[in-house]
């Protein structure tokens, strides 16, 4: 018998998201629904998997264990978050009725909104702002299923101020169920200050920031903007290589407002991921398919700049790119933290089916993090990190949009969210 200190019988349907990562092509559709399935944990880790009726056969549970049951609903892997700009400080509201009003994104951003009137909110923050603001946001993730999620600096564009950032996520990773995983993206745009010396700045970031943020062990990634407004090719190339050389993972904003050579870079690097792709063309498709690099989509960031165009999500699948999706939670582009959010966009938008959306947001969102041997998928072997939503089925959670469903989160084994609330310690 396997022994057990957790289980959640009998689920309206258990979706696994079990087996190899990536998944690429048509495995990106093989959600491994369970119906009435049951899952049974020991010390935070899953043991079990199956049927109610293996279930009865193969567990024995110890004394004092916790059991959920989950009859009626659907339980699924935490979401893993592959892409946010957590921690940052104020809004911008105001922006957004500028573009309904008619005005681009670019054309605010040139007049100074935009991007560096966050760096400017983020650089007066202090670090306990920082840490309570982010901490309200990962509250928030959490009560709408997120277990895992990577987080990025960005809006402080001087070492200080990145500092400041990464530092805010390492006490936040400390003290919230949600694990999470820092980025340093030094090299989001160019600080207003330091506009006359682009070339002195994108030094500033490889010789001077790199190395002191991997000293201090305060990312496990390193983050490029490539886009007309940010960082060229080559100047991002520059920056990704010092990242590479101090021990840090790649990922690449890559063709997001316009076609860039993004990711055939992200490619070429062999980075972790290139994210957004709104206009990634046939060549980086085709770059894409040949590398480990995953395609991270932000559907979310398309509909809230409304754009006509989104990700080209299934050539990408097609051509056998792993596809992930995250938010892109940030003030300017997707203020959302809810992955609950994202897969209505990622299917009705996009055109991914229920069963693809639900892998990209575990399994193959893990896997750009180089976590999907712990967590991403419910087998045994992988973290007890799961979610119950009160829907009878998984196509649900696209079909009944705009609804937090989601009433249960374990983390670790540990049940952290009960009926729709957060547990504290
Ligand atoms: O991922 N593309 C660059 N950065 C963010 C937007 C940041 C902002 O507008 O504050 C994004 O969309
Ligand atoms: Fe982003």
């Amino acid at each position: 018998m396997i022994e057990a200190d957790f289980a959640v019988l009998e689920a309206g349907e258990l979706v696994t998201a079990a087996g190899p990562a990536p998944r690429r092509g048509a495995s990106l559709g093989e959600a491994g629904v369970i119906p009435g399935g049951c899952l049974a944990a020991r010390g935070g880790d899953i043991v079990f998997v199956g049927s109610a009726q293996d279930y009865r056969r193969e567990v024995r549970l110890r004394t004092g264990a916790v059991t959920i049951d989950a009859s009626g609903r659907t339980v699924l892997p935490g979401y893993v978050d592959p892409h946010t700009h957590l921690p940052f400080a104020g809004w911008r509201e105001a922006e957004l009725v500028q573009r309904l009003r008619g005005e681009t994104y670019e054309s605010i951003a040139a007049r100074g909104g935009g991007i560096l009137s966050t760096v400017g909110a983020t650089r007066r923050a202090s670090l306990e702002d920082l840490v309570a603001l982010g901490r309200g946001r990962l509250d928030r993730m959490l009560l709408h299923g997120t277990t895992t999620v990577e987080a990025k600096s960005g809006y402080g564009l001087d070492l200080e101020s990145e500092l400041k950032q990464l530092e805010a996520l390492r006490l936040l990773a400390a003290e919230h169920p949600v694990d999470v995983i820092p980025t340093f993206l030094g090299a989001h745009v160019v600080p207003r200050e330091r506009r006359s010396d682009r070339s002195g700045y994108v030094r500033d970031v490889a010789e001077t920031m790199i190395p002191e943020v991997a000293r201090r062990r305060l990312a496990r990634f390193c983050d490029v903007f490539v886009d007309d407004g940010a960082f060229t090719v080559e100047e991002a190339e520059t920056i990704l290589g010092a990242a590479r050389s101090a021990g840090l993972g790649l990922r690449v904003h890559a063709d997001q407002r316009r076609p860039g050579g993004g990711a055939c870079l992200a490619a070429r690097l062999e980075a972790a991921s290139a994210d957004h792709l709104d206009h990634v063309d046939p060549a980086g498709i085709e770059a894409l398919a040949g590398s480990g690099t995953t395609a991270v989509l932000l559907p979310g960031a398309s509909f809230f700049l409304r754009e006509v165009l989104d990700a080209p999500a299934r050539r990408l699948v097609e051509a056998g790119v792993p596809v992930a999706l995250a938010t892109d939670f940030n003030p300017g582009t997707c203020p959302t933290e809810a992955m609950s959010a994202i897969l209505p966009l990622a299917c009705l938008r996009m055109g991914l089916l229920p069963g693809e959306a639900i892998v990209a947001a575990t399994l193959n969102a893990a896997y750009s993090l180089g976590l999907s041997s712990r967590i991403g998928s419910l087998e045994p072997g992988k973290q007890a990190d799961l979610q119950i939503q009160d829907v009878p089925s998984h196509a649900h959670l696209v079909y009944q949009f705009g609804v937090n469903h989601c009433v249960t989160v374990v983390k670790r084994g540990r049940i952290v969210v009960q009926d729709g609330r957060l547990l504290r310690d």
